[in-house]
């Protein structure tokens, strides 16, 4: 897959995923507003993905505002950081991409044009870091699949959701590249549909077998023996769950009730493992996602409410293992490792 974003002259230009499979897209911004924009409307979507487009929206700011003086540049890029962090407030990684680039704003005793930049270098350095991160992930969740697998995943987290190469479908690809045959089933993932639009997007376009099914026929498959294994991404793992895309959570309990290992692969730029579940906000969208299929089918009567829940609690308990770039854990030996 190409990358889904990147940063070029000074402007960023994403795939917008909004439109996806029909038609691939690009769209150019040199206002931070709209990258802003665009993440919320999810036009870029993914955590890995969102926050980098956050950075690169921060990097934008600094351009805007370079010939201001430090003490209107701070005040100025300060609202821009919190422009870009209202936008969706789930993924763990939009909040760690804004306070990186915060960082080398405050750290440093500079110019805000030199501190540009240093902003402008940064984001480059953190869409390629992501890349290394996803292959380290692809390579150490390599080692859970056999020759003739199929994994099941749910929504898209996938190139498409990062930079390029994927969290939880980057073990898949690496594997493939190993020479194991392993196919993939993909939730379609209502209401927004990223398993049916994006994840069978990415892997028919790399030639890697895939079917796609209802949110709803994932347990009778489970039973039937058709899925060998789950691996799923995540938004953000605190200390006692992952959060993921609604739907994750009753995925994961069929897989316990089946015997099937479940496996999320977290970036560790998505751990926040100094909360619990209690401390996360999950994010909750217009009803008219649920509603109205795509904006364009409306499928529950007039005056009828929706509720939108965008992300669901997968309790520890029900993961067998976590990949991170820096190998696979259990969640015991995760908190051991990183808090
Ligand atoms: O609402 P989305 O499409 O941004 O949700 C995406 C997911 O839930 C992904 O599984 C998660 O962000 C991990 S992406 C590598």
């Amino acid at each position: 897959m190409i990358p889904s974003i990147e940063w070029v002259n000074n402007k960023v230009k994403m795939i917008d995923q909004t439109l996806l499979p029909h038609e691939l897209k690009f769209l150019e911004f040199d206002d931070y507003r709209k990258v802003a924009k665009a993440i919320k409307v999810m036009n870029i979507r993914g955590a890995p993905a969102i926050g980098v487009a956050a950075a690169m929206g921060m990097a934008l700011a600094t351009i805007e505002y370079k010939e201001f003086p430090k003490e209107n540049f701070l005040k100025s890029m300060g609202e821009a950081a919190e422009n870009i962090k209202n936008t969706r407030p789930t993924a763990s990684n939009l909040f760690w991409a804004v306070n990186r680039i915060w960082k080398i704003i405050t750290d440093f005793p500079d110019t805000p044009k030199n501190i540009s930049e240093l902003v402008i270098e940064e984001v480059k350095i953190m869409a390629q870091e992501d890349i290394n991160v996803n292959k380290n992930i692809g390579k150490h969740g390599a080692t859970l699949l056999n020759d003739g697998d199929t994994v099941l995943t749910h929504c898209n987290a996938g190139s498409l959701a990062t930079v390029q190469y994927g969290t939880a479908l980057a073990p898949i690809r690496a594997a493939i590249e190993e020479g194991k045959k392993i196919s993939v089933i993909a939730d379609e993932t209502r209401p927004r549909l990223q398993g049916a639009r994006l994840t069978a997007y990415e892997l028919h376009y790399d030639r890697i077998p895939v079917k796609v099914i209802s949110d709803t026929s994932s347990g009778l498959l489970m039973m039937l023996g058709k899925v060998k294994k789950v691996i799923v991404g995540t938004d953000r793992v605190t200390s006692d769950a992952v959060f993921n895309k609604i739907g994750t959570y009753l995925v994961a309990l069929a897989a316990k009730d089946n015997n099937i290992p479940f496996y999320v692969a977290a970036p560790t730029s998505t751990l926040s493992l100094h909360e619990t579940i209690d401390d996360v906000t999950i994010e909750q969208r217009d009803g008219l996602e649920v509603s109205n299929v795509l904006g364009k089918v409306q499928i529950v009567p007039d005056g009828v409410e929706c509720l939108n829940y965008a992300f669901d609690i997968t309790p520890f308990r029900l993961i067998t293992g976590i990949i991170t770039e820096d190998g696979v854990f259990s969640p015991e030996e995760l908190l051991k490792k990183y808090r």
